[in-house]
C-alpha cells in the first residue's frame, strides 16, 4: 500500500469551514470535536490540488464554459467505475446535488403533488419537498435485527394518483446501506406500476466497501432509465463539496429539456472554473487515491464497530456498507432527543448530527462522520465513552 496521507491532521479552523468554524452557531459552543456535516478532514487527491493550483496561477477567473474533456471525464468515470454508458449530452452541470434535486422537484411536479422519501434520510430531502409546497409522503425504512430495509408494503399502501415522485438515496445517508439489486428492481417495478418519476441521489455511490456494489438505478433497463433523474458529483468521493460542481444525468430527452428550461429560468446553468478543473482531475487521475481512501475508511469503520462493542456496548452502530457516516443507536442510554443532544454536546464534547433531523425515526440516534484521521476518530469515541462511564 502507498504511504497514507489520511493520518495527517490538517487544521481547518479559520478556513471558512462549516464543519469547524460554525460550531457556536450550530451547537451553541465551540468547545467540541466536530464530527458532523458530510465532508472529510482529508486533503483532496494531489492531482486535484495541482489542477486547482494551476488554475489559480493562471490569474484570470472569468466566465467558464464546460470543455468536452470535462464531460468525457464524467462519462469515462461512470463507465470504468459503474459500467454505465452515459452520453455527454445527458449531463447537466449543476451547482450541487441539493439545488439540483429542488430544481427537479419544481420541474417535474406541481404544488400539492405527493413525493415519497424514505426516512431516516438526508434532511434536505424534507426541505426540497416542503419548501416547494409539495406533499411529503413518508415511507420509513424498517429497522430489523440491526439492519435497515425498504418497507415495500407500506410504500404500495401509500401510493395513489396524487403521488408523482420518489426520492431515492442510494447509497443511503445516514444508514449506510448500498441497496441490493433485488431491492432496487422491486422498487422500480412499483414506481413503474404507479407511474412515479424517480430522483436517484447517488452522490455516495463511489464510496463503497468490500462485498457491496453500487448499481446506478438508471442501468436497470430502458423502462427505468426513462423515468430516472440521477444526481452525482465528485464532491463526497474526493472531498470537493465547497467547489459546488455536480452532475445531473437524464437520458430521457423530454425530461432533460424540461430540466434545462428550469436551469435557464433560474439562471444556474453556469460553471465554476475551479470546480471544472477539480472535477476533471479527480475523475481522470483520482482512482488510486480513492482506493487508498476506501481502505482507510473501511479500517476506520472496523475500528469504530470494535471500539463500541468492546468499550461501550450500550451504543450500537449500524455497520456502514458505504461512505464515511455511521448511524449510532444511543437508545439504551434512555435519553430523550433533547437530553441526548445535550449529553453529546456538553458532556462528551463531540459535535454529531442529531438523529431527529433525519426524521422522527432518528429519535435516540446520532450520525457520526468518521471521514477524519483515525486519531481524531479515537479521540471522539474516547470522549463519548468517558461521558457514558462518568
Ligand atoms: C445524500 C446526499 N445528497 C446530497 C448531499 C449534498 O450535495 P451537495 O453538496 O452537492 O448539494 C449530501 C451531503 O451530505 C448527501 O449526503
Amino acid at each position: 500500500m502507498r504511504a497514507q496521507p489520511f493520518d495527517n491532521i490538517i487544521d481547518r479552523r479559520n478556513t471558512a469551514s462549516w464543519k469547524w468554524d460554525k460550531l457556536d452557531k450550530v451547537f451553541g459552543t465551540s468547545d467540541l470535536l466536530p464530527m458532523w456535516i458530510a465532508d472529510m478532514d482529508f486533503a483532496a487527491p494531489p492531482a486535484v490540488v495541482e489542477a486547482v493550483k494551476a488554475k489559480a496561477d493562471h490569474g484570470i477567473y472569468g466566465y467558464a464554459t464546460f470543455p468536452r474533456s470535462f464531460y468525457e471525464a464524467i462519462t469515462g468515470w461512470m463507465k470504468r467505475r459503474h459500467n454505465w454508458d452515459v452520453k455527454g449530452e445527458w449531463i447537466m452541470v449543476t451547482p450541487g446535488v441539493v439545488p439540483a434535486i429542488s430544481i427537479a422537484v419544481q420541474a417535474f411536479t406541481a404544488p400539492g403533488d405527493g413525493i415519497v422519501i424514505q426516512p431516516p434520510v438526508y434532511p434536505p430531502f424534507f426541505r426540497c419537498v416542503k419548501a416547494n409546497r409539495r406533499r411529503l409522503v413518508e415511507n420509513p425504512l424498517k429497522f430489523e435485527e440491526g439492519q435497515y430495509r425498504i418497507d415495500f408494503d407500506d410504500l404500495e399502501r401509500k401510493l395513489d394518483p396524487t403521488v408523482k415522485m420518489l426520492i431515492l438515496c442510494n447509497p443511503h445517508n445516514p444508514v449506510g446501506r448500498v441497496w441490493p439489486k433485488e431491492d432496487l428492481i422491486r422498487l422500480t417495478e412499483i414506481c413503474i406500476k404507479h407511474n412515479l418519476l424517480i430522483l436517484a441521489d447517488e452522490i455516495h455511490g463511489d464510496l463503497i466497501f468490500t462485498g457491496h456494489r453500487h448499481i446506478p438505478l438508471a442501468t436497470l433497463g430502458a423502462e427505468v432509465a426513462e423515468r430516472t433523474v440521477t444526481f452525482t458529483a465528485p464532491s463526497k468521493t474526493f472531498n470537493l463539496a465547497g467547489l459546488y460542481t455536480s452532475a445531473t444525468i437524464i437520458s430521457n430527452p423530454a425530461l432533460r429539456q424540461r430540466f434545462n428550461e428550469l436551469l435557464e429560468v433560474l439562471s444556474v446553468n453556469e460553471g465554476n472554473v475551479f470546480g471544472i478543473a477539480a472535477c476533471e482531475a479527480a475523475y481522470n487521475h483520482g482512482e488510486a487515491w480513492l482506493s487508498d481512501l476506501l481502505a482507510y475508511l473501511e479500517e476506520s469503520a472496523d475500528f469504530l464497530i470494535r471500539y463500541l462493542s468492546e468499550r461501550m456496548p450500550q451504543v450500537k452502530a449500524v455497520r456502514p456498507e458505504a461512505t464515511y457516516l455511521a448511524w449510532l443507536d444511543f437508545r439504551e442510554l434512555g435519553l430523550d432527543s433533547a437530553e441526548l443532544r445535550r449529553f453529546l454536546i456538553y458532556k462528551a464534547k463531540v459535535g454529531l448530527n442529531d438523529g431527529t433531523t433525519f426524521g422522527t425515526q432518528g429519535e435516540g440516534f446520532a450520525r457520526l462522520n468518521f471521514g477524519c484521521p483515525r486519531s481524531l476518530l479515537a479521540e471522539g469515541l474516547t470522549r463519548i465513552e468517558k461521558a457514558i462511564k462518568g
